[in-house]
């Protein structure tokens, strides 16, 4: 079965069940400036897992594309990928255990055809946060799981979270048995040796963690994600991902290019650049901090890689191709938009290219330094500053070093890199952290009084108005629109007024999905038209507004309080920026 089939077999198995099928929420989180990417199918979904009422009700099914780039350095084995595809299934506040556990059973065993003795499945064990979840370990038993495949395991395992704080709870997660000799006497799922592989996780979130500790949350839901990758890998019997269609044919093709073979340098390189593309058609562009710095290092490291492998810099464009036919019938969005993504490597490419002759000469420094301190050595600072620096990849130094006889050393460098690595990884925690913690009532407020501001301008100002930029906390919003002139406090007055007026009214938010075409001659409004996928979400309030737009929103206007702006300037040449706040 391809992936694409695994996807659609899901998606129709839990409509069947009554579950309404949502679109992914793109890979950057929308108005959301301090998560770096969406790295799980619940992220979009956090303010409903807390109580807010979603427009679809209360069985949503979704394939979530999803960026974790916390491994980035391990890609290149059988495993690890900074972006995959998560299906998942939420009960929000309905069906609990019994229904999820059998639901799962059953498109394991009847729909994919797995053979229930090649399951194992785990649950919670208790402790002094949850008690021990006996009702899964009866639920799986009465699905049809051996007691003997059953197993109980403390949180390391068998609790999750995302970040530090937010909604969570115990889980259950099925393994699927390689059919690996067991490594030792007591090989279980919970071993890394290989011979399980996790295929599923099942959350049920009824807790909320905070500083203080965990608490109860106002619904029992459920959140469970399954990565199409490894399962594809797993049904058609591949020890890879990069055996299987997504992508074989890239590999394939780098085979036929490479000067020099590595098959992890190719897997790197297909990797990342399908990573890249995912990213760069949600908007992403590359940059030094944040977002774009790990789009940046996802294209430095492949066009490393491809150097490595003694690939023409230039066929780059050729994969992007190999690599968009293999994926355009799962996002055919990237057939779309596949020469605005590619200007954007190439531009990259280009850059990199210039950057490692800059760090060239730096590096001709240092050969010089080392070959008058008569050490002929390299130190790691000096190779680390190249890397960090200049972008000029360790390997290549020390390659490069040993043409001219002298060595680098790696002791230092392995010790500045480790460093550096653990300080990014505490960043993106953090990030993650953060991000939750900001999807909170107030900030789905503010997105809905961003929808309500933008309608009042246009009616106030005129047709030219259009939002050029949002950015949202809890305690304010900014928005940033086309228009060529100050705003006089009269306008300022009649916008306030309008937006005031639509809230009084507590008018509905409603959402529909439909094609992009549809929508854009519906007169929605958008920011980006090109960045959004065939079938788009409209959200609309009342009469007055009419928005391309993923969410989350509030049901009724009523909800936003009173709107009042703080403050009205210039942000750049013809556009203007409102701060304003809901009191
Ligand atoms: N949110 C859960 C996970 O990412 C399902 O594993």
């Amino acid at each position: 079965m391809k992936a694409i089939e695994i996807r659609n077999k899901y998606l129709k198995f839990f409509e069947s069940h009554g579950h309404k099928i949502i679109p992914s929420a793109p890979v950057i989180p929308e108005n959301d400036p301090s998560v770096l990417f969406t790295t799980a199918g619940m992220h979009p979904l956090v303010p409903y897992l807390l109580g807010e009422k979603h427009p679809e009700g209360t069985r949503l099914t979704d394939f979530q594309k999803c960026v974790r780039t916390v491994d980035i350095d391990e890609v290149g084995d059988n495993r690890h990928l900074t972006y995959f595809e998560m299906l998942g299934n939420w009960s929000l506040g309905d069906y609990f255990k019994e229904e999820s556990i059998q639901m799962s059973f059953d498109f394991l065993t009847k729909e994919l055809e797995i053979p229930v003795e090649k399951l194992s499945v785990t649950c919670f064990a208790g402790d002094e946060d949850a008690p021990k979840d006996e009702v899964s370990y009866e639920c799986w038993k009465k699905a049809g799981i051996p007691e003997e495949r059953i197993y109980f395991f403390g949180k390391d395992d068998n609790w999750w979270i995302a970040g530090e704080e937010g909604p969570c709870g115990p889980d259950t997660e099925m393994f699927y048995d390689t059919g690996k000799e067991p490594c030792s006497e007591n090989c279980n799922p919970s071993c890394s040796c290989g011979k399980y592989v996790e295929i599923w996780n099942n959350v049920f979130m009824e807790y909320f963690k905070d500083k203080n500790g965990y608490s109860k949350l106002k619904q029992k839901n459920v959140d469970t994600g399954l990565g199409l990758e490894r399962m594809t890998m797993l049904l058609q019997g591949k020890k890879t991902p990069y055996e299987i269609e997504i992508f074989a044919p890239v590999m394939e093709e780098l085979e036929k290019m490479q000067k020099v073979d590595d098959i992890q340098s190719r897997r790197i390189i297909a990797e990342h650049i399908r990573s890249s593309m995912m990213i760069i058609n949600d908007g992403g562009v590359p940059s030094n901090v944040d977002r774009g710095y790990i789009l940046r290092r996802l294209l430095r490291r492949a066009i490393r890689h491809m150097n490595k492998l003694g690939i023409d810099l230039n066929e780059i464009s050729h994969i992007i191709d190999v690599s968009v036919n293999a994926l355009k019938e799962m996002y055919p969005e990237l057939l779309e938009n596949k020469e605005n993504i590619k200007k954007v490597i190439i531009e990259e490419k280009d850059k990199f290219v210039r950057t490692l002759q800059n760090g060239e000469k730096e590096f001709e420094k240092a050969v010089k330094k080392a070959k008058q301190s008569g050490k002929n050595v390299i130190d790691g600072n000096i190779v680390f500053n190249l890397y960090e620096t200049y972008g000029f990849p360790a390997e290549m130094t020390e390659e490069l070093a040993k043409e001219q006889g002298i060595e680098v050393d790696n002791k230092e460098f392995d010790k500045l890199f480790k460093e550096h690595q653990e300080k990014s990884r505490l960043g993106s925690d953090q990030k993650f952290k953060g991000g939750l913690a900001a999807t909170g009532d107030m900030e789905v407020k503010y997105h809905t009084a961003t929808h309500l501001l933008n309608a009042a301008l246009k009616m106030v100002l005129g047709e030219h108005v259009h939002q050029k930029g949002s950015n949202i906390t809890s305690e304010r919003m900014r928005f940033d629109f086309s228009h060529p002139a100050k705003m006089t406090e009269e306008e300022k007055q009649k916008v306030e007024d309008m937006v005031n007026n639509w809230i009084e009214q507590d008018m509905e938010v409603t959402f529909k999905e439909m094609p992009k075409e549809d929508a854009i001659k519906s007169g929605a409004e958008c920011m980006f038209i090109e960045k959004y996928p065939d079938i788009v979400t409209v959200y609309s309030i009342g009469e007055v507004s009419k928005e391309l737009c993923g969410g989350p929103h509030v049901t009724n206007t009523g909800k936003l309080g009173r709107f009042k702006i703080k403050k009205e300037e210039a942000s750049s040449a013809g556009v203007r920026r409102i701060k304003a706040i809901l009191e």
